[in-house]
């Protein structure tokens, strides 16, 4: 049997999860991922291998992602914080590679209007999905999302 291997990515400001400003992002920190993916997996493991990785740094997130194209990833659950909704070097990047992506928000983004840049994704057109407002949730959803997809081996949704 194939174990598939998801990355979860994230990019600036998403180093100290659960600890940076809880009242948007939530309290809930990225070790809680594991038990949260069995929860919604009915209380089986979903037998899945996760890979984690943040950067600061563009370019680094960059890197990450072409490794994970070699590597042969099954997909990535991205949050790219802030770059999200600025870097045209990272959508490049994901309109390429060929490894499955869902973007991740913490926040629900789309809600953030007195921040109206934030709303906006240069990302999300080369993504599978988006999921947004859910906190740590949303990872969990995330990988389930890609993994469900790519155990029925297929490209539709
Ligand atoms: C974020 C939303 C971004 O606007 C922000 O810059 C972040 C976190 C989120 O998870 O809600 O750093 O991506």
């Amino acid at each position: 049997m194939t174990i598939r291997k998801y990355l979860i990515l994230n990019g600036p400001n998403l180093g100290h999860i659960g600890a940076r400003q809880p009242e948007i992002y939530g309290s809930q920190g990225l070790d809680s991922l594991p038990a949260l993916l069995k929860e919604l997996n009915g209380g089986t493991d979903l037998g899945v291998e996760l890979l984690f990785h943040q950067s600061n740094f563009e370019g680094n997130l960059i890197d990450r992602l072409e490794k994970a194209r070699r590597e042969g990833l099954d997909g990535v659950a991205f949050n790219a914080g802030a770059l999200t909704h600025t870097s045209l070097a990272l959508a490049d990047c994901l309109a390429w590679i060929g490894v499955p992506c869902v973007e991740v928000h913490l926040s629900n983004i789309f809600a953030r209007t007195d921040e109206p840049l934030r709303q906006k994704s240069l990302m999300g057109k080369s993504c599978i999905g988006v999921v947004a407002g859910f906190g740590i949730l949303g990872y969990a959803l995330a990988v389930l999302a890609l993994e469900r997809r790519n155990a029925a081996g297929r490209d539709e949704k």
